[in-house]
């Protein structure tokens, strides 16, 4: 594979130097608390003082300081850019991201949204398959137009955020154990462009539910016990991974994975070898749809050969939803519900701020971080892993990669045992008959036939 960052080693050992060294001042300097350190954000116009040489990066450091895995400690999460889709109207939304970003010490560039009433007629897809209304036309059409400013500028990776994602505040930490997973589902090796390897299209960081790809061998990134990751009963969305592998089992496991299908779009990363296929496939290739099952699609035909989608499960990035009227959640027509369903928005008040999907959130601790404070509550202390944790110490686990075989998925094998079971019987009784609410991921390929005509209708009637 041709490598798809240029970009010259010396410029990333120099960033990567620096950068680690302002980073370490922000963890290090939590740990002051509230006798004067302030964290890096605030130097009054001055240059910070040198940070002390024993570097808190919340992962074991195993990985020489050459390595580019550092990047991940600058403000960007070692992508090119870290870019917030959010309608210029939303001031209120930017407003809480831009303190949620500078107390993780994170950069975020906004992206202006689109309204999908002022999409001139003919510009609109030919072939749709999606939701119609302006509402999910303007989310595609945004999502799509930072593709083609990715494509035009040639900015190497983005994080894409929606403007009500929120973050766990080890957030850099969490992003180094990816790393160190999505180069291993690659076999990347050194030397490197990309922290996360030269062999992705997209990182889903932030769905809302994921399966894995439970019928073929294949290699996780498996981290136990982690402290950042939300129990099983917080997991309220329709997909997920098969996990009876026995070598997968466990409540507090993140796995890295090659993702088959996928909700949600709170958060992602794109190459720009993603962005240009998502692009193609999205435009030229004639198979829009609301960018959510679009990327869905994507994961799941691999169309471009290698794995599209590599997954984090459970995500990384979840939802902050702010005190006040919920109708103001969503700039689409409709909400979504945690299953990743549209649902009509409630005018209901919300009487507290609450994150969802996330351990440590930034936005929960935006003032806890302005008081320089380093214990951080768990978001749910009854079912997270830890009560509490203090940023200025924490160690996440280190991950290891795991080989699963096709025969060790309990459930899936059970499922295809009865199945098989099921269609004798049908066949000895007459007709055959299928049990469709069991979804085989995958197995399904190729039942996707488009039909050109009834998409091109759609297409007629939205105009
Ligand atoms: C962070 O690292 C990436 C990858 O090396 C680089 O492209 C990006 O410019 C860096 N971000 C910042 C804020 O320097
Ligand atoms: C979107 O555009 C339509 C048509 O110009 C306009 O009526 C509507 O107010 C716009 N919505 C927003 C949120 O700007
Ligand atoms: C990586 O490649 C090496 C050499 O081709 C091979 O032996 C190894 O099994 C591969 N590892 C993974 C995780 O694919």
């Amino acid at each position: 594979m041709t490598s798809m960052f240029p970009r010259s080693t010396f410029q990333l050992l120099a960033l990567c130097l620096t950068l680690f060294s302002s980073s370490v001042w922000f963890f290090s300097s939590r740990t002051g608390g509230a006798n004067g350190h302030s964290a890096s954000y605030l130097h009054y116009g001055r240059a910070p003082p040198t940070p002390p040489a024993d570097v808190n990066v919340n992962v074991d450091v195993t990985e020489s300081a050459h390595d580019p895995i550092w990047d991940i400690q600058n403000r960007t999460l070692g992508f090119q850019k870290i870019y917030a889709i959010s309608m210029p109207h939303r001031t209120d939304k930017r407003d809480f991201l831009a303190l949620m970003a500078l107390v993780s010490d994170l950069e975020i560039e906004f992206f202006d949204g689109v309204n999908g009433s002022e999409i001139h007629p003919t510009a609109l897809p030919s072939f749709w398959s999606g939701e119609d209304g302006p509402g999910t036309i303007g989310c595609w059409r945004a999502h799509v137009d930072l593709y083609q400013k990715m494509v035009r500028e040639r900015i190497q990776s983005a994080l894409v955020l929606e403007d009500d994602a929120d973050w766990d505040i080890l957030i850099k930490a969490q992003m180094t154990e990816v790393a160190r997973g999505t180069r291993y589902i690659q076999n990347a090796t050194l030397p490197l462009h990309s922290p996360y390897g030269d062999n992705w299209d997209l990182l889903t960081v932030g769905h809302t539910g994921a399966n894995n790809k439970p019928n073929k061998d294949q290699h996780y990134w498996l981290s136990k016990n982690d402290p950042t990751v939300i129990h099983p009963t917080r997991r309220t969305w329709g997909r997920t991974p098969d996990f009876s592998a026995p070598s997968l089992e466990g409540d507090y496991n993140r796995i890295i994975h090659e993702a088959s299908k996928l909700t949600g779009t709170a958060g992602y990363a794109i190459s720009l070898r993603g962005a240009a296929r998502i692009l193609y496939d999205q435009t030229m290739g004639q198979n829009a749809r609301s960018i959510d099952t679009a990327m869905a699609n994507i994961c799941r035909r691999d169309p471009f050969g290698s794995p599209f989608c590599l997954s984090s499960y459970p995500m990384l990035f979840g939802r902050y939803r702010p005190a006040g009227p919920q109708d103001k959640d969503s700039d689409r027509r409709l909400s979504t519900n945690e299953a990743g369903g549209a649902v009509p928005q409630s005018k209901d008040i919300r009487t507290e701020a609450v994150s969802e999907f996330t351990v440590f959130p930034a936005s929960l601790n935006v003032q806890r971080l302005l008081m320089s404070e380093s214990v951080i509550p768990a978001n749910d202390p009854d079912t997270d892993l830890l009560k509490e944790i203090d940023v200025s110490k924490a160690v996440l686990p280190r991950g290891k990669g795991v080989f699963v075989r096709e025969g060790e998925y309990v459930e899936f094998n059970k499922i295809l045992a009865d199945r098989k079971k099921e269609e004798e019987a049908a066949q000895k009784s007459g007709g055959v008959k299928r049990d469709e609410s069991v979804e085989i991921d995958a197995r399904t390929e190729g039942q996707e036939k488009v039909d050109i005509e009834h998409r091109a209708l759609r297409f007629r009637r939205m105009r």
